[in-house]
């Protein structure tokens, strides 16, 4: 099947005899109808906001009630979402972000973005399993329930869907909707935000995708219907794993040049002057957030269950990124070195502690990792980043503000996310000596991953 953008958008209906039928209407018809959105977090809150501007009355709904209440003072937590986003959609009276799960009463689309981490190297959906149970009990025929966290092929028919089936005592596919659409913003990208990103939806059957079409092309200009979730959840965990593999392939470029004493920098900037069959990547000191470092190993992971054997793509990209810190270590301990330092009782400035550029996440930042390690070698540590807070940064790193004397009165700057927003200037004009990398500065100070 296949669905353009909405010309005319299509309405799943519940009908007497217990089956799905489609009524279709025009463009035209916008009465907001009343969608849940369980998890407010990176994906969870775009979505939502995206919703109520496109007329829904939406519910917020979340477990954690500092966000809640974050969100009703229309305080934003995530990137991409603005304080005066959060504001406007308040404003309209259609945006309810509460914990309360009586509120997700009546719900006709609920959509679900709850974390799906790893634990002991093995995905843990019991956050995806405690959202479906809330969900269930809630649940009327003709409604339609979508899973948007990212997993393996089958978790939605195989874990998702039973649940919401069980605590409902409805079909999907037959007296209410289910499918899957995976998210696919990329924090701090002002170019593809989240309504000019196409959207992979895919439903249990014809119905449902009929279902998620009428909601998500109300929400982006291009959706991209796919056969069954299964093919959705992979596609999603192959659009991770591809640039997870391709961050490690240069990553270990980066540690291999230095070893040959070329730059690596000037190695891929003239391979990406190549029109046809090259992307960039650029190396840096590790992945993190929460896709990259975890995503990934879900597709490793079941294809050992599956399939009995590793996939080999992903254990050894998660190999190469995991040691990149250590990598940029040992940069840090040969450059104190040539000062006649040790590392111990030496003061380095790190500068961007989120994990990428623009970005004020730190769940698994490589610029932690890096910190930890030289922190554990008796470094005097200070770091500089104006999008993170402090509650995010382990104890021992000590947040100063970007002035010039935090910059000279210190024997290295280590830069590890180059935010827009950090006054480059400064380091140009009063770094004595630097660690770059992610090749953001142009001077002789400074040495190159
Ligand atoms: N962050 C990204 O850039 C990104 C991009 C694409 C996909 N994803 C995927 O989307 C999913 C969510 O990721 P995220 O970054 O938004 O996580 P997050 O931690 O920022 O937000 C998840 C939210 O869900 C809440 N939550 C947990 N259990 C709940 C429950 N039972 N009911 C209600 N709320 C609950 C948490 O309190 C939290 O606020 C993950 O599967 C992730 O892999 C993330």
């Amino acid at each position: 099947m296949t669905i353009d953008r909405c010309t005319a958008s299509i309405r799943v209906v519940a009908t007497g005899d217990n089956k799905l039928g489609v009524s279709v209407y025009g463009i035209s018809d916008n009465s907001p109808r009343r969608v849940v959105v369980v998890g407010q977090g990176y994906v969870g809150l775009p979505v939502a906001i995206r919703a109520v501007e496109a007329g829904f009355d939406v519910v917020g709904f979340d477990i954690d009630k500092t966000r809640v209440d974050c969100l009703r003072k229309a305080q934003t937590y995530v990137d991409d979402i603005t304080d005066s986003d959060l504001a406007g959609a308040m404003s309209t009276g259609r945006y309810l972000p509460t914990d309360d799960p009586a509120a997700l009463a009546g719900f006709d689309v609920a959509v679900v973005c709850v974390p799906t981490p790893l634990r002991d190297g093995a995905p843990d959906l019991s956050y995806v399993e405690d959202a479906a149970a809330t969900i269930a009990p809630r649940i009327r025929p003709g409604c339609c329930v979508v899973l948007e966290s990212t997993s393996y092929p089958g978790t939605t028919e195989e874990i998702f869907i039973p649940i919401l089936e069980a605590g409902s005592n409805l079909r999907a596919g037959k007296q209410f909707s289910a499918g899957y659409s995976p998210e696919r913003i990329d924090p701090g990208n002002e170019t593809w935000r989240f309504h000019n990103t196409p959207k992979i939806i895919s439903g249990v059957n014809e119905a449902s995708l009929h279902a998620l079409q009428d909601f998500y092309g109300r929400l982006v200009e291009r959706t991209v219907p796919v056969s069954a979730p299964r093919e959705a959840e992979l596609a999603k965990l192959l659009e991770n794993t591809f640039r997870h593999v391709n961050i490690a392939l240069v990553n270990e470029l980066a540690t291999y040049c230095h070893g040959l004493g070329l730059d690596v920098w000037s190695v891929i900037d003239a391979a990406a002057t190549k029109p046809f069959g090259f992307m960039k990547f650029t190396p840096g000191p590790g992945v993190g957030g929460h896709c990259l470092p975890i995503d990934p190993s879900y597709l490793s992971w079941q294809a050992r269950r599956s399939l009995g054997r590793a996939f080999r793509f992903v254990d050894i990209a998660n190999d190469v990124n995991d040691h990149m810190p250590d990598h940029v270590v040992s940069r840090v301990v040969a450059q104190l070195n040539q000062q006649r330092k040790s590392v111990k009782g030496s003061r380095i400035l790190l500068v961007g502690l989120a994990y990428k550029r623009n970005s004020r996440d730190t769940r698994k930042s490589p610029a932690i990792a890096v910190a930890k390690r030289l922190d554990d070698l008796g470094a005097d540590l200070r770091a500089i980043d104006p999008l993170v807070s402090e509650d995010a940064i382990p104890c021992f790193i000590q947040m100063v503000p970007c002035e010039p004397r935090q910059i000279t009165d210190t024997d290295l700057v280590v830069v590890l996310a180059d935010h827009d927003a950090i006054a480059w200037e400064l380091f140009e004009q009063h770094a004595h000596r630097v660690l770059d990398t992610r090749n953001r500065l142009r001077v002789p100070a400074v040495t190159r991953l």
